[in-house]
């Protein structure tokens, strides 16, 4: 089975890079963000409270959620653009830090995988936790000046705004106890902030090649010669 982890905080550029990479490579694409956000979602729309966690477990329970053709479903109800608002946005660190939701949607990931025979995952652990043995485990990073700009054109938010929040959102993810934001051992580090999308796809797949064709010469890990300008 063939898994490609792509790890790193919002406006890195993660699920343009990913979902490039899968078509590249012929698999498929799973961007674990957008289950949790699907979570956080139901949970809005029960009234229960981010913090709740048996709040947050029955929300997973009492609903059918599904993921594909980068599309999010519950029971059938397509919930695609409604777990971007800013609401969802604000409640998923919260909802996300829930060790038992965590299991459960890891243990889910990699079942998703199993189906479709491997597949490109991106998210904030799947080279730390989901996948420890991935083929390639990418973590991208990039300046919070240059993360905040991606992000507010996504949103046509204020930058001010989105800076503090993803500032706020960084800490949340990096300092909590379950699974929190890191770089997986062995993941090669890419620094996004002066790469177009395509550049940063043509070094995922040049590492990917390199690592078939010539064992031994790099390695991830390897970090150096993936960084900006390497
Ligand atoms: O990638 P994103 O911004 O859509 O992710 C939304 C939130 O979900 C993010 O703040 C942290 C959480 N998340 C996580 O904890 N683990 C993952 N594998 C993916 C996302």
């Amino acid at each position: 089975m063939r898994v490609v982890a792509i790890d790193g905080p919002a406006g890195t550029g993660k699920s343009t890079v990913a979902r490039a990479v899968a078509e590249r490579l012929r698999l498929a694409h799973l961007d674990t963000g957008a289950m949790y956000r699907a979570v956080t979602w139901s949970v809005l729309d029960q009234g229960g409270a981010p913090e709740d966690e048996a709040a947050v477990l029955d929300a997973l329970g009492s609903a059918r959620f599904t993921f594909e053709d980068e599309r999010a479903l519950v029971d059938g109800r397509d919930i695609t653009a409604a777990i971007r608002s800013p609401a969802v946005t604000a409640a998923v660190s919260s909802v996300s830090s829930h060790p038992k939701l965590r299991a459960e949607l890891v243990a889910r990931q990699r079942a998703w995988a199993q189906a479709h025979g491997g597949g490109v995952l991106e998210g904030r652990d799947i080279g730390s936790v989901v996948f420890p043995d991935a083929e390639l485990k990418v973590f991208l990073t990039a300046s919070p000046e240059v993360r905040a700009a991606r992000r507010a054109a996504e949103s046509g938010g204020p930058v001010a705004e989105v800076a503090a929040d993803l500032a706020r959102r960084d800490r949340a993810d990096s300092s909590r106890a379950e699974s929190p934001l890191q770089e997986a051992e062995g993941a090669v580090v890419l620094d996004t902030s002066d790469l177009a999308s395509d550049e940063v796809v043509a070094r995922v797949v040049a590492l990917l090649d390199d690592l078939q064709g010539e064992p031994g010469e790099l390695r991830p890990g390897d970090r150096g010669r993936a960084r900006r300008g390497g």
